[in-house]
């Protein structure tokens, strides 16, 4: 746990690279849930819910998320998951975080997954901007030399960190 003084906690987790990081949050969905993702987002993370979409009967809308108010005109009773990029990877496209979080926080059932990879936490919180979920490859930006192949999760959703750890485990 990271203390974060009057903040709220933050739970992290670490896995053996940014995918496995995205595969994980990814697992947090079950058969038959729909998720809405950036329409720009790093092509493994597309590819690999793409997959999900075919095998594991899971959802997936890929929507032009910079204009932040069609969000709600992709949200279905069986929406849980928003996932974005920003910038993201190599488009350099940008999203209002804090928006997106704004609008999610009338659907409680739908969590909201940040890759804040090209930010790092340095420059970029996203948890401290309404968001569930930050996800990192830390091989990039992180680690500075992609010397290290690494990923992490961070959140302050007990619920969410929870199921996380099973996954893991
Ligand atoms: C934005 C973003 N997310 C996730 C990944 C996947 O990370 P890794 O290479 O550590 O598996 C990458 C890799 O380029 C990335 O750029």
């Amino acid at each position: 746990m990271i203390d974060c003084g009057s903040r709220t906690p933050f739970l992290a987790l670490v896995y053996p690279s940014g995918t496995c990081a995205v595969v994980a949050v990814t697992q947090l969905l079950q058969a038959g849930d729909h998720a809405i993702l950036f329409d720009s987002v790093y092509h493994g993370t597309r590819t690999y819910l793409s997959i999900c979409s075919d095998l594991e009967r899971i959802n997936v809308s890929f929507v032009d998320l910079r204009d932040h108010h069609q969000l709600e005109k992709h949200i279905r009773d069986n929406t849980k998951m928003v996932w974005i990029e920003t910038p993201s990877n190599p488009t350099m496209k940008m999203i209002d975080i804090a928006a997106v979080a704004a609008i999610l926080k009338k659907y409680p059932d739908i969590f909201l997954a940040v890759d804040n990879t090209f930010m790092t936490p340095y420059c970029q919180n996203p948890l401290l901007l309404g968001a569930d979920i930050a996800m990192h490859s830390l091989t990039k930006y992180m680690n500075g030399h992609t010397d290290v192949l690494m990923g992490a999760i961070a959140t302050s959703n007990d619920t969410l960190y929870e199921k996380l750890q099973v996954v893991q485990a």
